[in-house]
């Protein structure tokens, strides 16, 4: 399969597959295809591979961290970018040894260090002066490790996309700024501690499909990395330039074709490392375009409804059975996706819908739709879908390009239970990947107050 620019390789899920799948476990479902999310993984290795031989592909597990999703990826020798403890944890128990793991985080807490040290972590991505000194505290009690640090740099390029996964620019929060010194100062505290310092990074921004400012980030670290070599004697071993191209959620997103991102980003690497005497490993961290397209949400239509909203207007809600809890996206990015009609149902509802564009026979064509979620606000999730005129209760219908960053940020909000997660497998067979949440799971972390009724005071309302 060749998934390059210009073809639509989305995954999409057939009638059949649609109807066996909500049969065997219910909707709202995540459903990820195996084959694809290999194929991605292969794709960017080669062609980052191809560009520069000593590389590395880090798969980012925040876009999935589902245990089977994490086991795949190291399967396919993919290295683990975990920004937690309890990422951390999930790469353990999915089988990816510490050693392939890398540590991030812009706060990680004093345990979160001391679990992955003791864990033997590839590496810890190091955001700040006061991380450098809690290491270099926690070393003193595991005088046997000394683990591998990468220093994440903020190289102060502004990357076009939402403001809410900006990280390039100045003004951030993560890493150590270039420009004001800061950066110089974290090698210099590094070496004067002893540390092992082992690279740089930077991540500039998520959903890059104009890939410039990560060219450019790429290209500044390095140039950081060259100057440090010549003032400092400090040789970079690594050089990350975080996470990975952006996908195309609809139609209109056209991100660039690999190998040309690949050899891009490559490009300006080696130019800034010219004449410089370094060799590092040159890595990447993807997430969203390594399993994106992988993966489609099922969801079941149910209430249909037309309302008026103007003088000989109507709208057309349809309201599937999830929300912003499985996909809060759109309601936090006003993310766009692409809706298509699953599956017909087989049950022979009347068709029904309320309202001033009510229709007794089934009507033709296509008609469009505002999809709504089920939680108790307006729950907007796809505004402007094109769907048959007939859509009606029952049917499935499957959004597209949900693999990454749908159900990593699931909520029980509305106490909704989390949606399960099927595989579509390499051999056409599908499996149950995470179950949807039991009511005890629920529940299984609260404890209702022992308080007795005499302690408690009633105020009396004169
Ligand atoms: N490396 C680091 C240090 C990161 O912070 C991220 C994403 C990645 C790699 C992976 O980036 P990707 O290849 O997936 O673009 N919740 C947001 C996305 C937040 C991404 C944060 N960092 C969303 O749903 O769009």
């Amino acid at each position: 399969m060749f998934t390059g620019p210009g073809k639509d390789t989305r995954f999409r899920l057939s009638e059949t597959q649609s109807k066996a799948l909500a049969e065997a476990y219910g909707t709202p479902l995540y459903v990820v295809d195996e084959t694809l999310f290999r194929v991605r993984i292969r794709e960017y290795k080669a062609a980052f591979a191809s560009a520069y031989p000593d590389s590395e592909i880090t798969y980012a597990a925040k876009a999935n961290s589902t245990l089977a999703v994490l086991k795949i990826a190291y399967d396919e020798g993919c290295t683990i970018d975990v920004a937690s403890e309890g990422e951390l944890r999930a790469a353990l128990l999915a089988g990816v040894p510490a050693g392939a793991c890398h540590l991030h985080g812009n706060n990680k807490q004093r345990h979160e260090l001391e679990f992955a040290i003791s864990q033997g972590v590839a590496h810890i991505v190091v955001d700040n002066f006061s991380e450098i000194d809690t290491i270099q505290e926690i070393l003193k009690t595991q005088p046997n490790e000394n683990p591998r640090l990468v220093l994440r740099l903020a190289p102060g390029v502004d990357p076009k996309t939402h403001a809410k996964i900006s990280t390039g620019q100045a003004d951030t929060k993560f890493g150590f700024n270039i420009a004001d010194g800061s950066a110089e100062e974290a090698v210099k505290a590094c070496l004067e501690k002893k540390l092992n310092l082992y690279g740089v990074h930077c991540h500039v921004g998520s959903q890059l499909v104009d890939p410039e400012a990560q060219r450019s980030g790429g290209e500044l670290i390095t140039a950081f990395a060259a100057k440090m070599k010549s003032i400092q004697d400090w040789s970079a071993r690594y050089i990350n330039v975080g996470g990975g191209l952006g996908v195309r959620y609809t139609q209109e997103d056209k991100p660039m074709g690999l190998e040309d991102y690949c050899r891009l980003v490559v490009f300006s690497v080696q130019s800034a490392l010219d004449g410089s005497e370094l060799k590092p490993k040159l890595a990447q961290e993807p997430g969203r375009s390594l399993i994106a397209e992988a993966g489609v949400t099922l969801y079941t239509v149910g209430v249909r409804k037309t309302v008026p909203i103007g003088p000989g207007q109507t709208r057309t809600y349809l309201c599937v059975d999830g929300g912003l809890s499985d996909n809060p996206r759109p309601a936090l990015y006003g993310a766009v996706y692409d809706v298509e009609l699953a599956a017909r149902s087989d049950f022979d509802w009347e068709y029904q819908t309320d309202g001033p564009g009510a229709a007794s026979v089934e009507p033709l064509g296509d008609a469009t739709y505002t999809i709504n979620g089920k939680h108790c606000e307006t729950d907007r999730l796809f505004p402007n879908v094109t769907l048959p005129a007939s859509v009606k209760q029952g049917d499935l219908i499957q959004v597209l390009v949900t693999g990454a960053y749908n159900a990593s940020m699931a909520s029980n909000y509305n106490r909704y239970q989390r949606p399960a997660m099927a595989i579509i497998k390499c051999d056409g067979t599908h499996a149950l990947i995470a179950r949807r949440d039991t009511w005890e799971e629920m529940f299984a972390r609260e404890i209702i107050g022992t308080q007795s009724p005499q302690s408690t005071e009633i105020r009396e309302i004169n």
